[in-house]
């Protein structure tokens, strides 16, 4: 039986597809699989149970994605699930910058008991007149699965749309709307863009990377759109150029403590994916990574250990190996299996940075003994015996 434990609140429809192999567990310390979307799991004592952990989202900055690697946990999650929720959000987002609908649905609210509301507003609302986003121009960078989906809906709101990101993906490209211009630096989008989103993910190269040296680049009045992580912003370098109006408006989804009371600041508590359709589709694909990796030992969209696509096991039996990116590991793992006299039908190693994945179909069941020995083998951080 595998336990499951969710730390978080992940949709029935997903975990409707855990069949009677698996059982939930309110127990982390039990657990062999866990479903996760912000919990910050960085504090939390690993266990020997844990194999895996399945992010029902894009950003994994909540989970110890090398710590887990040195135990041989595969760190899943759910790249594009939720990227048409975001992408809605923030063409949202695009509108609440240019119009103030905000300062005007106040308006009314305030004037909710005013029997001369419908004259009176024809006087007010010349307070709260704004711009068209049409003609205007966006730079989007970052083109995953969200910045791509950004770009192309503004192409059709007729915004002139350029894109940016070094490490586009062939199928990212060809998602890509022909009338979005690929720019080769952030910078050239800093200087000719009315609006800049940016849709990358918190690494240390990152963080920080829209600051006042980035600002001082910008048109002035540019907005700023972040829908992806607040650490890719110097707070104190923003509040300064809304102070100063450089920056018109700061539009995000993750507000801090300092940016949520800053003037110019429109800002949402991360709703990007809060949709039924994108909880769904999250909980899905996450669970349907789980599902293949512990029935099959196949690995797909890790965010710390290889892709590997062994099928399902034809053989009598399959052995799945975590084990450090080192030289001489397969013949040690062969030579195991030799010794029993089992013979090996088919082998599979891939490697990602310092980590490797294995799967290996035998003609016999690995009994704990091979098991024992393969996990006494130096780099060998976890072994699964899946058939
Ligand atoms: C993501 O990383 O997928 C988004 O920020 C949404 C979320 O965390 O739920």
């Amino acid at each position: 039986m595998i336990k499951v434990n969710c730390l978080n609140p992940i949709a029935a429809c997903g975990l409707d597809l855990l069949t009677d192999n698996y059982e939930k567990t309110d127990n982390f310390a039990d657990a062999n699989a866990v479903l996760v979307r912000s919990a910050a799991m960085h504090d939390l004592e690993l266990s020997d149970n844990l194999q895996a952990v399945a992010r029902a989202g894009a950003g994994v900055n909540n989970i110890p994605l090398d710590k887990c690697a040195d135990k041989g946990i595969v760190v899943f999650n759910t790249p594009g699930a939720n990227a048409n929720g975001v992408k809605e959000l923030v063409i949202a987002g695009l509108m609440l910058a240019s119009r103030d609908i905000k300062g005007g649905m106040n308006w009314v609210d305030e004037n909710k008991d005013n029997d001369n509301i419908g004259k009176d507003m024809e006087k007010a609302k010349k307070a709260f007149a704004g711009k068209e986003i049409q003609g205007k121009k966006l730079g989007v960078i970052g083109l995953g699965a969200i910045g791509v989906l950004v770009a192309n809906a503004a192409t059709h709101l007729g915004m002139e749309v350029i894109g940016c990101d070094p490490y586009l993906s062939v199928q990212h490209a060809l998602n890509l709307s022909r009338s979005v211009k690929i720019v080769k630096s952030n910078e050239e989008i800093f200087k000719e863009c009315d609006f800049i989103t940016i849709h990358v993910p918190a690494l240390d190269s990152t963080k920080g990377m829209i600051n006042k040296a980035a600002m001082d680049m910008m048109k002035d009045g540019a907005i700023v759109l972040n829908f992806a992580r607040d650490v890719l912003v110097n707070d104190d370098d923003m509040i300064a150029a809304l102070d100063s109006g450089k920056i018109a408006k700061y539009v995000t989804d993750i507000p801090t403590a300092k940016t949520a009371k800053a003037k110019n600041v429109i800002a949402f508590p991360h709703l990007g994916a809060s949709t039924a359709e994108s909880e769904d589709n999250c909980a899905i694909m996450a669970v349907n990574e789980l599902v293949d990796f512990f029935e099959n030992g196949n690995i797909k969209n890790s965010v710390n250990y290889p892709a590997c696509d062994a099928g399902v096991c034809g053989s009598a039996g399959r052995v799945s190996i975590c084990h450090k990116n080192v030289p001489n590991m397969l013949t040690q793992f062969t030579a195991v299996f030799s010794d029993a006299g089992i013979n090996i039908d088919n082998m599979i190693d891939k490697t990602r940075g310092e980590y490797a994945y294995s799967v290996i179909d035998t003609s016999a069941t690995a009994s704990d003994e091979i098991v024992s020995k393969i996990s006494a083998i130096d780099g060998v951080l976890k072994v699964r015996v899946i058939k």
